[in-house]
């Protein structure tokens, strides 16, 4: 899973993507053209740090959703689990929302899926759950490994041990 040689539907290409986009926002709205805010992703959480793939966070203190928007990772707490998800939607890379219900849970706005806060998919047009990134404990932190993912339909049982208990 490490080597990476797709030519597109992987996180690492919709990193990039994702990425590019990003850039291209950042000059609109450097250059005028576009209003600040529009588009605009969730608050990033701060990274404690970053050695090659593997990103360190602070075990969140309680429930919740934080999107870090320079690793293209959202970090959850739910239900005394920490996941790390892909950004993208793995249906067709879009960037991944907060559910606006308020479910805890995530949207993809380009197609209108749906997922549990534990990445698990309940409705729309993608055709598996969010990949998860391998993640681990640290004492109070957890380490994520933003290039290695678990694919739920191919790889269900990684995916379902991409989880720490807290
Ligand atoms: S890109 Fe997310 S459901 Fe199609």
């Amino acid at each position: 899973m490490s080597a990476h040689d797709c030519s597109g539907d992987c996180p690492i290409a919709r990193r990039a993507f994702l990425r590019d986009a990003t850039v291209f926002a950042a000059a609109l709205v450097a250059a005028g053209l576009a209003p600040r805010g529009a588009g605009a992703a969730p608050s990033p959480i701060r990274a404690l740090s970053r050695e090659a793939a593997d990103v360190r966070y602070p075990i969140p203190a309680k429930d919740g959703v934080r999107f870090d928007d320079d690793n293209e990772v959202i970090l959850v707490r739910s239900a005394g689990k920490v996941y790390a998800f892909a950004l993208s939607c793995p249906h067709q890379n879009t960037a991944l929302k907060a559910d606006p219900a308020g479910s805890g849970g995530f949207y993809c706005t380009k197609h209108e899926s749906r997922y549990k806060p534990s990445g698990e998919f309940i409705s729309g047009r993608a055709t598996r759950n969010m990949d998860r990134l391998a993640i681990r404990r640290d004492g109070n932190a957890v380490v994520v490994n933003v290039d290695k993912w678990f694919e739920s339909d191919s790889e269900p049982t990684q995916w379902a041990s991409a989880v720490v208990t807290v």
